[in-house]
């Protein structure tokens, strides 16, 4: 569905529950990432990519005299969520939607941006808690519709902020910068390359037809996720301390490799994933711009392997995927593949020769429920570009 059908259907959807037009509308979209994975919070690089899937919120100003926000949202049957506007909302129960746009509400509120009472709803094509950003779409489609309400516009950098500690606060996930920047910032047919400590962007141009990014939705979602990312982090900060620098930015494999009988086992392979990451994302950036796709496909499995073998954020269905996609090969069409996002599952993504796309789809496909007994999804994006405002 393009963004202009999904932009009628949730008009029309939103004028059967409120009975009339929506006045304001925005979308952000998920994203998959390319390389450079968990490396933003180490001020490392990132390469991601917004996709062609979409949180739209269309709103009204509500009847009632009470400034208050109504929220609907179509994945959810349950009752509208009623958030307060006139004191800081606080956040719902643990593991409730309603965070995220709480969150980025109360960001606003805090910067003396006030929208009046309204009603919304909230449709998305982002799978939830599917491994691309469907948090992240949800925050900046909430803050690129509040800036539409009030005609206030925030700083993309500021915005990608707000939306990160609505996350931090609302939603308690100490994630990186990488998902609201690029569900920010993306760009039609650009990867972007992010400097996590500078915040500076550069884009690297992926519009050669011939190649594809065919990304594998493994259905599956471990739940030990969210408590794993956060040791992660400690266990990086750790690495950092012991090798006294500020973040692992800052570090190198020597340095590491010196510093390894003063380090656990398990700290110094995070250390060693993170700083081998790091210098795989730029390597992978300039290879991109060079259109040698061989090299990237192969920077993308020493990725996937690091993930998995020294920073252990992978599961069998990932690793089912990549393993499948790799006994395809180049000569089947396929470069490169690995788990992108957070990990724990969620989805892959591999680098494709355009005109095998089909033919590789149902050899992962199939191959994958032979494996898992499991219904994998699959789709080619091309890069988006980042949230808009549908209607002002
Ligand atoms: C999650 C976080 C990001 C990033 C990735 C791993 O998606 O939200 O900030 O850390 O995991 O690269």
């Amino acid at each position: 569905m393009t963004l202009t059908e999904l932009s009628n259907s949730t008009a029309a959807h939103f004028a059967k529950i409120y009975g009339c037009s929506p006045r304001w509308m925005a979308a952000a979209p998920g994203r998959v990432n390319v390389i450079g994975e968990h490396t933003d919070y180490n001020e490392g690089f990132v390469l991601p990519m917004a996709i062609e899937r979409y949180t739209v919120i269309a709103a009204s100003p509500s009847a009632g005299a009470a400034p208050r926000a109504q929220l609907r949202s179509t994945g959810t049957n349950g009752a509208p969520v009623v958030i307060d506007l006139t004191e800081p909302p606080q956040p719902f129960a643990n593991g409730a939607w309603a965070n995220y746009p709480a969150g980025v509400l109360a960001g606003f509120l805090a910067r003396g941006i006030s929208p009046g009472g309204f009603d919304a709803l909230i449709h998305s094509t982002v799978p939830m808690g599917g491994g691309l950003s469907s948090s992240a779409a949800l925050e900046v489609a909430t803050a690129t519709l509040l800036e539409a309400m009030t005609g206030r516009t925030l700083e993309p950098v500021e915005k990608a902020l707000l939306c990160q500690e609505a996350e931090h606060q609302y939603a308690g996930m100490p994630c990186g910068i990488m998902d609201q920047f690029i569900s920010v910032m993306g760009r039609k047919d650009q990867l972007l390359l992010l400097d996590c400590r500078s915040r500076r962007t550069e884009l690297v141009p992926m519009s050669d037809p011939s190649v594809a990014l065919l990304v594998t939705n493994t259905n599956v979602k471990h739940e030990l996720g969210s408590g794993q990312y956060a040791a992660r982090r400690a266990q990086c900060e750790a690495a950092a301390k012991t090798l006294g620098v500020s973040s692992l930015r800052d570090a190198t494999a020597v340095m590491l490799e010196q510093a390894k009988s003063r380090m656990e086992d398990a700290v110094f392979r995070r250390a060693r994933h993170v700083i081998g990451e790091i210098g795989r994302t730029t390597e992978a950036a300039r290879e991109i711009r060079a259109s040698h796709w061989s090299t990237v496909g192969q920077l993308m499995y020493a990725s996937h392997y690091s993930l998995r073998d020294d920073y252990e954020v992978s599961c069998a269905e990932l690793d089912a995927v990549v393993e499948i996609a790799r006994g395809i090969g180049s000569k089947g069409g396929v470069y490169g593949c690995r788990m992108t996002g957070g990990g724990f599952g969620g989805c892959a993504v591999a680098l494709v020769k355009t005109d095998a796309v089909e033919s590789i789809t149902k050899k992962i496909g199939g191959d994958y429920r032979r494996k898992t007994g499991i219904e994998a999804a699959l789709f080619v994006s091309r890069p988006a570009a980042g949230a808009t405002v549908l209607k002002a």
